[in-house]
Parts: C-alpha cells; structure tokens; sequence
C-alpha cells in the first residue's frame, strides 16, 4: 500500500488532498495543529493517522519522521502544504521584519527542516515524490503581499535545485503554484463576493488533482487553474506592463 504524509491537512487543499489520496487507496498521515480536525478526518478516511503538531517547534521534524516510521513504515508520498499569509506592507506597523521572519519559518523553514528528516525514507522508499505547495505569489509579487511572496519565492527555487538534485535518488520533486483558492486561511471574499472576479477564484479539490500530477504523476510544476502560468512571462516579458496592473491590485 501506498503511504503520504500530508501537512496542513485539517483544512482547504491539505484536506481536500488527503480526502483524494485516500479515495486512490492511500495511507495517510495527517499533520497539523488542530488534533480534533485530524481525528475527524482521520476517522472518515479508509486508513489515516492524526499526527497534531506544530511544524514550527524544534523537535516537529523528528516526531514526523519517527511516526512515519512507526505507522507507515514506508514512505512514497511527501505534500508540504501547511502554510499562512499574514497580509500586509512592509512599512506597516505590523509588516516589517518579525512579519517576514515567522512567515518564512512556516512557510519555508519549516518545510526544508521536515524535508530533510524525511529525505532518508523517501530515498529508501523511490521511486517516491515530494510535492512543494508554492502559489502564483511565488513568481509574482503585489502590493501587501511581500513576505507571503518571499517565502514563496525561496521554495520555488529550493524546489527547483531540489528537483535536480534528488532525479539520481528516484525521489521526484514537484511544485504546484495555486492562484486564488477559497480555503479558511484564504476565504478570497473580496473575489467571491462580485460576479465579475468570482470566476478567478479555485477549488481546494481542483489543487488536490494537481498535487497528484505533481507527485506520482510526475510533472515538474503544476499551476491552478492552468492559464495562470502566463503571468510569470508576461512579468519577464513585460515588465513595466506587469508592474503598472499590480501596482494598483491591494489585496
Ligand atoms: N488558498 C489560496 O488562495 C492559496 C493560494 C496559493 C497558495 N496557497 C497555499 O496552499 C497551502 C494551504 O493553504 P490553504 O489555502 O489550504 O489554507 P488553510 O485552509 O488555512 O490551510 C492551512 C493549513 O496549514 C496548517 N498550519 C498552519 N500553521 C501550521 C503550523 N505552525 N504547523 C502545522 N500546520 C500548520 C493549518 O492547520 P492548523 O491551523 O490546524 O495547524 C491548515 O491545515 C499554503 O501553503 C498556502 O500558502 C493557498
């Protein structure tokens, strides 16, 4: 039987992702903060493992990877999704550095740290996968939005150097870069609530699909919806252009 561990999975695409996986027949190891979410959903799949933790503590790595040990035994499937976004500029009272730094440790320290204890198993376990949930934030940047985008940024290119290195391992290395998703950390109302912007927002079960082409699927990075792969040309392309209409958006 196949086996993942999924992080942030007691909400939005981290749940939508396991509830996927466990419909392919997966075993899954669920990790998050909120222990009841994950026993809720623990109990509603075929075969999962709540495993509460805050991937930000100092011994979070090494518990993960001796509860994989423990209730996997294997290890085929790694979905670094957990992640937060607190929205706002850098000049802002509450958006200098202290807003970067605990941004970063969840959302880029964090997933190199819980990799990394991983990495022995997955090796031993290849042909297997790791599947980085980056964002569009991660090639593209707004106003409001520069320590999400930086964190972004850093795992997209660790992800890339990764992906490299670790072909002569057989662990593959996928990166899926969702746009809006309507999800608790990300409710996406101001979108949402206008006919006119409701069509750009995405499901938490449409990024699931793309976690599964990024990882056993194989491919190398997934964007969600698809056509949002055009704005990081259209940002090289066309620069002064790009920074004209995002100078504007405030999100
Ligand atoms: N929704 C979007 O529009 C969007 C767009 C692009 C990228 N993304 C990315 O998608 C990923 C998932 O986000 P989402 O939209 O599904 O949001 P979400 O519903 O808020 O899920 C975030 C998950 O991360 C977990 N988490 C947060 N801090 C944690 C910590 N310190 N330790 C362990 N788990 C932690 C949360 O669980 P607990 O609170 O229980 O710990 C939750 O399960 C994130 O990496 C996000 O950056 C989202």
């Amino acid at each position: 039987m196949k086996s993942a561990l999924v992080t942030g999975a007691s909400s939005g695409i981290g749940e939508a992702t396991a509830r996927r996986l466990d419909r392919d027949g997966w075993r899954v190891l669920l990790v998050a903060r909120r222990a009841d979410r994950l026993e809720a959903l623990a109990a509603a799949l075929h075969d999962a493992h709540a495993l509460p933790l805050d991937l930000t503590a100092p011994d979070a790595p090494a518990r993960a990877a001796a509860a994989v040990e423990e209730r996997l035994g294997r290890l085929d499937l790694l979905v670094n999704n957990a992640g937060s976004a607190w929205r706002a500029a850098f000049g802002d009272p509450d958006g200098g550095y202290e807003n970067v730094r605990r941004t970063m440790e969840l959302n880029f320290d964090a997933v190199l740290r819980l990799t990394e204890a991983l990495l022995p198993v997955l090796r031993r376990s290849a042909p297997s996968a790791i599947v980085n949930v980056g964002s569009v934030s991660g090639r593209v940047a707004l106003p409001r939005s520069g320590a999400y985008s930086a964190s972004k940024f850093a795992l997209a290119g660790w992800s890339e150097a990764l992906h490299l290195e670790e072909r002569a391992h057989r662990v593959h290395v996928g990166l899926v870069q969702p746009g809006f998703v309507a999800t608790e950390g990300f409710p996406q109302t101001d979108l949402t609530g206008r006919a006119a912007t409701r069509w750009m927002v995405s499901t938490p079960e449409r990024v699931a699909e793309a976690v599964l082409d990024a990882g056993p699927g194989g491919r190398a990075e997934r964007w969600v919806p698809r056509p949002y792969a055009a704005l990081w040309p259209l940002r090289v392309a066309a620069p002064a252009l790009w920074r004209r209409v995002s100078g504007g958006m405030r999100r």
